[in-house]
């Protein structure tokens, strides 16, 4: 039977703007007549003609009104002439893996589900990201594409009868007004583990994990936090390392989370921290809804920074058959991460590149061949081997410089600090302020920064004094297709090559929050307490931005 397809009058919604990472916004806000049926149009729209006859990936993070959602997608890009699309059993698929599938089987994009870590249920959040055929999330012209169709839409197609079942794996085609249109539901691991398989020696972390290379397996505690990653975790960690059940924790994918924020920091990581600080394991991880995040830390809770985490894998890149194959190009860091891989990059001889806040940067220079290593300071750690950060890998890395050290993180991390110095790092973070307040607030601290007679002044709190070297509102040209992002966080330099940043987060879902990172470089001192250490750092940047007088807050949200 030919299905046919209807052209469904609508109206523009107001605000169907992708922020840092894709649409974000509550599940309410979703679920309105049609709004998630314009977006999905305008996403399909902004390919142009190349979405005729092309293959697509669908899938995310299993929370709340993924799978509707995902069916909905199925309808609609029947309609506007997709040829296949490669759907997630139970639309389930972490953002990691449908980089993967998206390179894997040359297809033109991927629609990714998922709110990343932002609370997930019928109250809380939902979003829509558009992957491009690089695998990486869809550059800010592609996505102010998406916005400007979102602005005038006036009708879109729909495949109203077609009948789908996502829960079983197979492959079905239907025949959408004469022509063929194919829905492939795959298997959600597969692909993903094979792709870990070629990247890391298996057979090698496999013999270090149960103990028989070393006497005593790997004491490991790997928390999904109920977010996608649960089914990769089982699979990779127990099924083919041979861990054991103890060693994995929430690894059923929840609508909800089970109530947990599924963001790795120390915050909302707290009963993997707890556990861990305990002293029974070696090593701690924990991921994010869509599994693209991770926090490492080690025994008795020993906190890797994800700056250090950065620089401490490029150091010991030759652990990793992938790079032994393909070669090690640059690295690259967010703005705000502190700068522990330069140090790495300038001993290797390798260029380090400094982009903008949100993994889509990267991806050029990736393209390009000139990126291999990558990181932020918002638990994100990836490399080439997809287009987007990719929690798993990160800890099949640490796995791996592990076995290849024969050390413990702690360790790894003093040796490392030995050599290079330390960057002290820490992130304060006030969610759910007032927009109005905020914007505020970073007009006049860039105002008064960028003012002429701000270089050189000197600041002083308990008893350390700083010397302003620089200080500007960070814009990044992109070095192969030379496109500009201004306006990318205050930044302020100081003499000893310390840092105060500031910006305003792209990922929340309402209000505004301010994020606040400070970064500090010792050569000698490199054992004290990060939150001594940036204390008076931290008292300077409260001052010059009048951060408590404009939000009213006394104290962070959330300190990572
Ligand atoms: C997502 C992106 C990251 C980015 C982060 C920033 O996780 O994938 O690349 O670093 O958002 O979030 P923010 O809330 O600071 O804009
Ligand atoms: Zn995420």
């Amino acid at each position: 039977m030919s299905l046919s397809v209807e052209t469904v009058a609508t109206k523009p919604y107001d605000g169907q703007k992708p922020g840092t990472s894709g649409l974000r916004k509550k599940v309410k806000v979703f679920t309105q007549a049609n709004y998630t049926e314009n977006f999905v149009q305008c996403i399909l729209d902004a390919n142009g003609a190349a979405l005729a006859g092309s293959t697509l990936v669908v899938g995310g993070d299993g929370r709340y009104y993924c799978k509707e959602a995902a069916e909905l997608i199925v309808r609609i890009s029947a309609a506007n002439g997709v040829a296949k699309l490669l759907v997630g059993q139970n639309g389930i698929l972490s953002t990691p893996a449908v980089s993967s599938l998206i390179r894997h089987n040359k297809a033109l994009g991927g629609i990714v589900l998922t709110a990343s870590h932002n609370p997930g249920g019928p109250e809380n959040d939902f979003g829509i990201k558009f992957n491009c055929e690089n695998g990486g999330p869809a550059p800010d012209a592609f996505t102010n594409n998406i916005y400007q169709l979102t602005t005038g839409i006036k009708d879109y197609k729909l495949v109203r009868g077609l009948q789908i079942d996502i829960s079983k794996v197979g492959v079905t085609t239907y025949d959408v007004a004469g022509k063929p249109f194919v829905v492939e539901v795959i298997d959600s691991v597969a692909n993903y583990v094979r792709h870990m398989e070629e990247i890391f020696d298996f057979a090698k972390l496999r013999d270090f994990v149960s103990g028989k290379s070393t006497g005593k397996p790997l004491k490991m505690r790997i928390d999904a936090m109920n977010g996608v990653t649960g089914s990769y975790v089982r699979e990779i960690f127990l099924n083919r390392l041979g861990a054991s059940e103890t060693a994995v924790v929430h690894t059923t994918p929840l609508p909800d989370f089970g109530g947990l924020h599924p963001d790795p920091n120390l915050t909302y990581a707290k009963d993997l921290v707890d556990t861990v600080a305990k002293g029974d394991y070696d090593i701690g991880a924990a991921f994010d809804g869509d599994g693209d995040r991770n926090m490492i830390i080690g025994s008795k809770a020993f906190f890797v920074t994800p700056s250090d985490s950065l620089a401490v894998i490029a150091h010991y890149l030759e652990a990793i058959p992938y790079f032994q194959k393909n070669g090690v190009q640059g690295f690259a860091r967010s703005m705000p991460t502190a700068s522990a891989v330069d140090l790495v990059g300038k001993k290797l001889g390798k260029e380090v590149f400094e982009v903008p806040t949100g993994w889509k940067y990267f991806g050029n220079l990736m393209d390009d061949g000139r990126l291999c290593l990558c990181g932020e300071e918002s638990f994100g750690t990836g490399s080439n081997h997809i287009r987007e950060k990719d929690g798993i890998w990160a800890v099949l890395a640490w796995i791996s410089v592990m076995q290849h050290t024969g050390k413990s993180i702690e360790d790894i991390l003093k040796l490392h600090w030995s050599v290079y110095g330390r960057n002290y790092f820490t992130r304060y973070d006030y969610e759910e302020c007032d927009l109005e307040p905020c914007n505020e607030m970073m007009a006049t601290m860039e105002k008064n920064v960028t003012a002429a007679e701000f270089v050189g002044k000197s600041y002083t709190s308990s008893g350390k004094s700083y010397k302003v070297k620089q200080a500007d509102n960070f814009s990044y040209t992109d070095p192969v297709d030379k496109s500009v992002a201004t306006k990318q966080g205050l930044r302020i330099v100081f003499d000893d090559g310390s840092r105060i940043v500031m910006r305003l987060s792209g990922t929340g879902s309402s209000g505004a929050t301010v994020r606040l990172y400070i970064d500090s470089y010792e050569k000698e001192n490199v054992l004290g307490q990060a939150s001594v250490m940036l204390k008076p750092l931290i008292d300077i940047a409260l001052e010059i931005s009048q951060l408590p007088k404009f939000t009213g807050r006394n104290a962070p949200t959330v300190i990572t």
